[in-house]
């Protein structure tokens, strides 16, 4: 695996693979790589011949009260799994190598950003739309793989890619779970151990809206009521959101007769834990793992 910091070399590398016939897919990722990101790396191998994957823990996405500063970071395990897992090229621009200067214009997502997570953290699209851009720009892969836990992101990139016309496919690869639920993210590092032990209410109240679907409820308003009964429960975390929209154009939707996204956001702690699940798409849920 070679790793690269410059922009330019990186565009090199890149065009050199596709000048001997070979498809390169993309990995962007903040680092503090997991299970779930080695997944989306062995889905990149699956469809392309040479794998990028991205570290850079983005200033531009996170907002002023938020975690930049202390999001974990450790790029010696990093290079070590990326390349494990069958990485072709780690590219680990550092801040001055993304932003030389301050970025005046930006990449804004318009409404899709005003539901959800956009609605409580502003900006923060913005900030994934731009760096993801500038990504693209570098590293101009034919396939680019996200992972689905961020389902509002991977929505509003698919939409960048298709209004501004970038030559990239998108891969929206499934949830990976931890044996007990609990979807795998860098923040779940987080978690005291009492947090960690009430953090998979979240998958459970998504298992109960899933139940109820396939019970035959299509009222969206009583699929959210079953999964809200189970965060309920548990009183070790705060709830922020949980709502049945729209997988497409994120609106609210009033009664699941196609597919619908069924979103959540919790606290614990002072960790933010968001999870989702697909309703209607013909699957019984995300793959667990083990740890
Ligand atoms: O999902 C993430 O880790 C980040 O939002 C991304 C896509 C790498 C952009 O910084």
């Amino acid at each position: 695996m070679i790793e690269l910091g410059d922009p330019r070399q990186m565009l090199e590398w890149s065009q050199a693979r596709r000048g001997e016939g070979k498809r390169v897919g993309f990995v962007a990722t903040m680092g503090y790589l997991h299970e779930g990101h080695l997944r989306l790396i062995d889905r990149a191998r699956e469809r392309s011949d040479a794998v990028v994957v991205s570290v850079f823990v983005n200033p531009l996405q996170f907002g002023p009260t938020e975690d930049f500063a202390r999001y974990p970071r450790d790029p010696d395990r990093d290079r070590l799994l990326a390349a494990r897992r069958g990485a072709d090229c780690l590219f680990v621009p550092d801040r001055a190598a993304m932003y030389p200067t301050e970025p005046l214009v930006r990449v804004e997502p318009g409404a899709l950003a005003t539901h959800l997570c956009g609605r409580v953290r502003p900006g923060h699209f913005a900030g994934v739309l731009t760096v993801v851009a500038k990504l693209f720009h570098m590293v101009e892969p034919d396939v680019a793989v996200f992972g689905r836990k961020d389902a509002q992101q991977a929505i509003i990139i698919q939409r960048m890619v298709t209004d501004l016309d970038f030559p990239v496919a998108i891969d929206v690869a499934p949830i990976v779970r931890e044996a007990d639920g609990l979807a795998m993210s860098s923040r779940n590092a987080y978690l005291s151990a009492e947090e960690r032990e009430a953090a998979p209410a979240l998958s459970r109240a998504l298992d109960a809206a899933h139940a109820a679907f396939d019970g035959g409820e299509r009222d969206a308003g009583r699929i959210v009521a079953a999964a809200r009964s189970v965060l309920d429960a548990e009183h070790r975390l705060r709830l922020e959101y949980l709502e049945a929209v729209d997988p497409e154009t994120l609106q609210p939707a009033a009664a699941v007769d196609a597919r619908a996204l069924v979103a959540v956001a919790a606290y614990g702690g002072e960790t933010r834990l968001i999870d989702n699940v697909i309703l209607g798409d013909g699957t019984a849920g995300d793959p667990r793992v083990r740890a």
